[in-house]
């Protein structure tokens, strides 16, 4: 078995797509954008985990709320991977990596209240928030405009989770929110 250890960064000889980004300025990226994307397969698991242990009086909203929620982040997964294979880096190729770059901590808690579960997320979310916008900055200092570009897009998407479950956390007496 090969013994030589595999940087995040250094795609062998086959996997080198073309660029006029220099080696360093791909290593930074790749070192902003996979651990990242290591959140993000997390986050994307945590929620699915909420989406299906939910339960209730609101239950319908949250377990939709949830899927949608996991939807985006999967799709922003895909994304940001293909682009660091864009400019000749590599990303994620295993669950063991994904839990070597991951920030989000796992939960495994057997029953997790309605409301704990948003503000859980609320936290998550919010943390990725912050990292998705210093990493635009890794990219526009390495001149990785459509990398920073899509991070926009993608920070976007968290920003509206961060709504979506702040708005949600509003009101509520510990089994969601109040209809009228
Ligand atoms: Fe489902």
């Amino acid at each position: 078995m090969a013994t030589r250890t595999m940087h995040a960064h250094a795609a062998p000889r086959a996997l080198a797509t073309p660029t006029d980004l220099s080696a360093s300025e791909v290593r930074s990226v790749c070192e902003a954008v996979n651990p990242l994307i290591a959140d993000a397969f997390a986050l994307y698991v945590k929620t699915k985990n909420f989406h299906w242990h939910v339960s209730g009086p609101h239950f319908r909203d949250y377990h939709l709320l949830f899927d949608e929620q996991a939807e985006a982040l999967l799709e922003s997964i895909d994304s940001l991977a293909e682009r660091l294979r864009k400019i000749g880096g590599s990303t994620i190729r295993s669950i063991r990596h994904i839990g070597r770059l991951q920030t989000v901590g796992d939960d495994e808690d057997e029953l997790v209240p309605p409301l704990e579960m948003i503000r859980r997320l609320l936290g998550d979310n919010r943390r990725m928030a912050e990292r998705q916008r210093a990493a635009i900055e890794v990219c526009d200092k390495n001149r990785d405009t459509p990398t920073g570009n899509l991070l926009q897009e993608v920070l976007d998407h968290t920003e509206r989770r961060v709504w979506f479950l702040h708005e949600t956390s509003q009101i509520g007496d510990g089994t969601g929110p109040t209809r009228r």
